[in-house]
């Protein structure tokens, strides 16, 4: 897709020759319109890494880019956790008010930039997270509350604590709500078995029990099932068919019914592989199936094995399962604590817009662009740019 901000840019290049291109961190231009970009690979920037205050960008954005109002389809973030510790690249000791205003304060400039069906992924630890969630539910709403992920960040034991911590929180809202939300947002791919043994012309398939709990039956559940072989079949105890004798007997007639046992068994529901909407995440990810910190921070020091580390990188195959869930390809993606650049890495690499910021410039120069590089230099699609808020 592409967004309106590259035409924007476009346009600017055409009034301006003093943008083609920018110089990387060029010094500020009054006469500059709108943010400028200074284009580091392709055509034009799918993604624009800003150096600068969360706060000012967010105030920002909306003046230069417009196009990026009502489009954020997701919205993650990763804040320092005021943990009270301090990291190579940031400070993470704050007074918990200071901290919550920011929060809050951000969260309301980010409110007009989110698309109708967007969300807002908020990763914390229990620093802040339960004050956090008090927060968002004013800025967004209650009814805006999807659930909290908890992802396994470490699998060892640290012994210096009371107990030893080994998750975080990810607070997911949708300002239109849960319902809704839930029609857009992707399902898990379903990695199950599937099979096509009677050449359906459905496609592959595998077969689910049609009995439910009898808790909540009506009394049509209730019936004797008779199979092809003539095999009589009565619900099993405290349970109940899933649909009425009519409805089974639809599904027979349209070939949506396996017999299993040669046709002596219960009758079991075809569900097709191009029918799936994909699973419904559980709330718990485990670091086996989206990695952990200390493998985030493994891999960011074998890419650059000079640099000072940067403590507290995610790992892309957390970011990767969260952009698949929240977007689709073409959908813009905003990390206004962009750290390293993961979400950055791993929206580009699924083929979504993004936009980024980060405060600290050292980071950005260290980390997030030669990341973006690599990832370009593996797979060249999609073009990526860097600007400086102080230059506006
Ligand atoms: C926990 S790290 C984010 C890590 C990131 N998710 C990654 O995978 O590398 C938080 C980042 O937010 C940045 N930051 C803190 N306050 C900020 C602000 N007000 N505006 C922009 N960036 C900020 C810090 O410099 C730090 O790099």
């Amino acid at each position: 897709m592409t967004l309106e901000i590259l035409s924007l840019i476009e346009e600017q290049r055409a009034t301006d020759s003093s943008l083609t291109p920018v110089p990387a961190f060029a010094p500020p231009d009054p006469s500059h319109r709108s943010i400028p970009v200074d284009l580091l690979r392709g055509d034009t920037p799918d993604g624009i890494a800003v150096v600068g205050d969360a706060g000012r960008a967010l105030a920002v954005l909306p003046r230069m880019r417009p196009a990026v109002v009502g489009n954020v389809k997701l919205c993650y973030i990763d804040p320092p956790y005021n943990t009270g510790e301090r990291f190579a690249y940031y400070d993470d000791r704050r007074d918990s008010r200071a901290w919550l205003t920011d929060l809050k304060s951000h969260l309301e400039g980010l409110r007009p930039l989110l698309s109708s069906h967007g969300s807002v992924w908020v990763h914390l630890d229990d620093s802040e997270q339960h004050r956090a969630r008090v927060v968002l539910d004013e800025v967004f709403g209650r009814d805006s509350f999807v659930g909290t992920i908890i992802w396994q960040k470490r699998l060892t034991r640290d012994n210096r604590k009371a107990f030893s911590s080994m998750h975080d929180y990810i607070h997911v809202y949708a300002p239109a709500g849960p319902k809704v939300w839930k029609r857009v947002r992707n399902g898990l791919v379903d990695e199950g078995v599937f099979a096509n043994p009677d050449n359906d012309p459905r496609g592959p398939w595998r077969s689910a029990p049609m009995t439910v709990q009898a808790g909540h039956a009506t009394t049509s559940q209730f019936y004797t099932v008779v199979t092809p072989t003539g095999v009589r079949h009565e619900p099993p105890a405290g349970r109940c068919w899933t649909y009425t004798e009519a409805r089974l007997r639809q599904l027979v007639s349209d070939g949506r019914v396996y017999w299993p046992r040669n046709g002596d068994g219960k009758p079991r529901l075809k569900r097709y592989q191009s029918e799936s909407g994909g699973l419904a995440p559980f709330t718990v990810w485990s670091a086996a199936e989206v990695g952990d910190t200390a493998g985030a921070k493994k891999a960011l020091l074998r890419d650059f094995p000079l640099s000072t580390p940067f403590d507290t990188p995610k790992p892309i195959g957390l970011l990767e399962r969260i952009i698949a869930i929240a977007t689709d390809p073409g959908d813009l993606v905003l990390d206004y604590y962009l750290g390293s650049g993961t979400t950055a890495v791993a929206a580009q690499r699924l083929g979504r817009p993004w936009v980024g910021v980060e405060r600290n410039a050292e980071v950005v120069e260290r980390f997030v662009i030669p990341r973006l590089q690599n990832e370009y230099a593996a797979n060249p699609t999609g073009g990526f740019g860097v600007s400086r808020l102080n230059q506006v």
